[in-house]
């Protein structure tokens, strides 16, 4: 008997088709699962990633908000088109401290995973409140009222903690620092040493908005400037290939 008419048996008999098609599924599972059990971290640690700032982090609470991931994708496949128009391909670490991932499904404005320094603050601000005055055939919506909303941090060290509770490596002085760093480093004229220090020299200290007082609009430009600058791509070698 030839395989195809062994085969054909399989393909006659509903019964027997279900038993082999469940053992060949368990099977791919079982291999796909069961190294996972095995594996301390899935994550393969990249040098540069830290734990957002505290202002990082409320500009990246307005982006959940707002539902900028509902136009926006922050995930660069490893396809050619993709990486020569956005940059390099994302890195699981580069998601590692986002809870929920923005990974998003759909792509109604471009990927925004590299986003950061590509624009200057002032572009952000005027696209921010009107997309068309930029990009005319624009179909983002405005949102020049995240320039009104003024936000004081006092809930700062609940909202680091919350984000520790879930695996967030923030530490004790990171918490403790919170509310000041979230004022400085939207305050150039601040004294913002700690905050370097704690965070690393990829911080950017600046009046995201260009106006008085810290407003939403100045925490989404502090997180979309930050997105995709952590890791140094021109030193960086994926383990495959070290
Ligand atoms: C209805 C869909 C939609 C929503 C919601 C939306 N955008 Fe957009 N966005 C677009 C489109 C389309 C473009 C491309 C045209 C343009 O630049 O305006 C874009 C462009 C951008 C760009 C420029 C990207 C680049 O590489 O040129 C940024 C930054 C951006 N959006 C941020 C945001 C943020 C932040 C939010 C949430 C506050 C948001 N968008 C919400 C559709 C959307």
């Amino acid at each position: 008997m030839g395989i195809l008419d062994k085969h054909r048996v399989l393909e006659k008999n509903v019964t027997l088709l279900a038993i082999f098609a469940f053992l060949v599924v368990t099977i791919g599972g079982l291999v796909q699962i069961a190294p996972l059990f095995w594996l301390e971290n899935t994550i393969e640690d990249v040098e540069g990633m830290r734990p957002y700032t505290p202002l990082e982090l409320v500009g990246r609470d307005v982006y959940v908000r707002e539902g900028c991931y509902v136009c926006h994708s922050q995930m660069i496949r490893p396809m050619r088109d993709e990486v020569e128009r956005y940059g390099h391909y994302s890195l699981a670490a580069e998601s590692q401290y986002d809870h929920p991932f923005q990974w998003g499904s759909k792509r109604t404005g471009p990927d925004l995973a590299r986003v950061g320094l590509r624009y200057s603050d002032e572009w952000h601000v005027d696209h921010l409140r009107d997309p068309q005055s930029v990009v005319p055939e624009s179909v983002m919506p405005k949102y020049g009222f995240l320039e009104d909303r003024l936000i004081d941090g006092r809930y700062m060290q609940d909202r680091l903690r919350t984000d520790r509770l879930v695996g967030v490596p923030y530490t004790e002085e990171m918490v403790e620092n919170a509310v000041a760093d979230f004022r400085a480093q939207a305050d150039p004229d601040s004294d913002y040493d700690g905050l370097v220090e704690r965070y690393g020299d990829t911080v950017q200290v600046r009046n995201f908005d260009g106006a008085a007082g810290i407003s939403e609009a100045d925490a989404l430009i502090a997180y979309l400037q930050m997105l995709g600058t952590l890791v140094d791509f021109s030193t960086f070698t994926p383990v495959a290939s070290r």
